[in-house]
């Protein structure tokens, strides 16, 4: 990355852009239909991009993106992403931070999020910023490697 980064909401024209990161980054990544769903309404999410263009949208290089999901006073992280090749670079850091910002700003004072239990560089990033270990749900996800299930550790973050 040569210039500098912005975060830009997603919008729908964003999906070709972020799905072959939400493939590269998920075992069990969503497809572009749920995406969908998760755009616009009580879903909320940016992506943080370099521009190539101070006309179009479109035509950003972004490295990640989040979504989250906001009712009544509390937040839900519903995917958080950074490019494989632009990975421990503090990207992810930044973009957590700005989902945080932008949760409290719509009036959220808890935010919820679900990690999978061998996600060690996900709960490294998540504790680092101040969330807690509130539950389990055992055999929660179908495993990363394709084989068994794995848990779902719960965390949460007063704001
Ligand atoms: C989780 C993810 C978003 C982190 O993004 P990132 O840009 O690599 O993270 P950063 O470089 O900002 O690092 C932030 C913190 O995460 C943790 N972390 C990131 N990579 C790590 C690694 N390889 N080992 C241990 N901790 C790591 C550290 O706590 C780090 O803080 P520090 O550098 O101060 O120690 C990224 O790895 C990713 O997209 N993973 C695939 C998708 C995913 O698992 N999403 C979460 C679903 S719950």
């Amino acid at each position: 990355m040569n210039n500098p980064l912005h975060f830009t909401q997603i919008l729908s024209t964003d999906l070709n852009n972020l799905m072959p990161i939400e493939n590269a980054c998920h075992s069990h990544p969503w497809n572009e239909k749920t995406f969908a769903t998760c755009i616009g309404g009580r879903y909320f999410g940016e992506k943080l991009g370099e521009k190539l263009s101070e006309t179009l949208n479109e035509s950003q290089k972004v490295v990640g993106f989040y979504v989250g999901e906001f009712v009544i006073d509390e937040a839900t992280l519903m995917d958080i992403c950074v490019e494989p090749s632009e990975q421990g670079k503090g990207f992810g850091k930044k973009l957590l931070n700005q989902f945080i910002q932008q949760a409290k700003a719509k009036g959220a004072l808890k935010i919820w999020l679900e990690v999978r239990a061998k996600n060690i560089n996900a709960q490294m990033l998540y504790m680092n910023a101040g969330f807690i270990e509130k539950s389990r749900r055992t055999g929660y996800y179908p495993s990363a490697k394709g084989f068994g299930y794995e848990d779902a550790i719960v965390m949460s973050l007063h704001i």
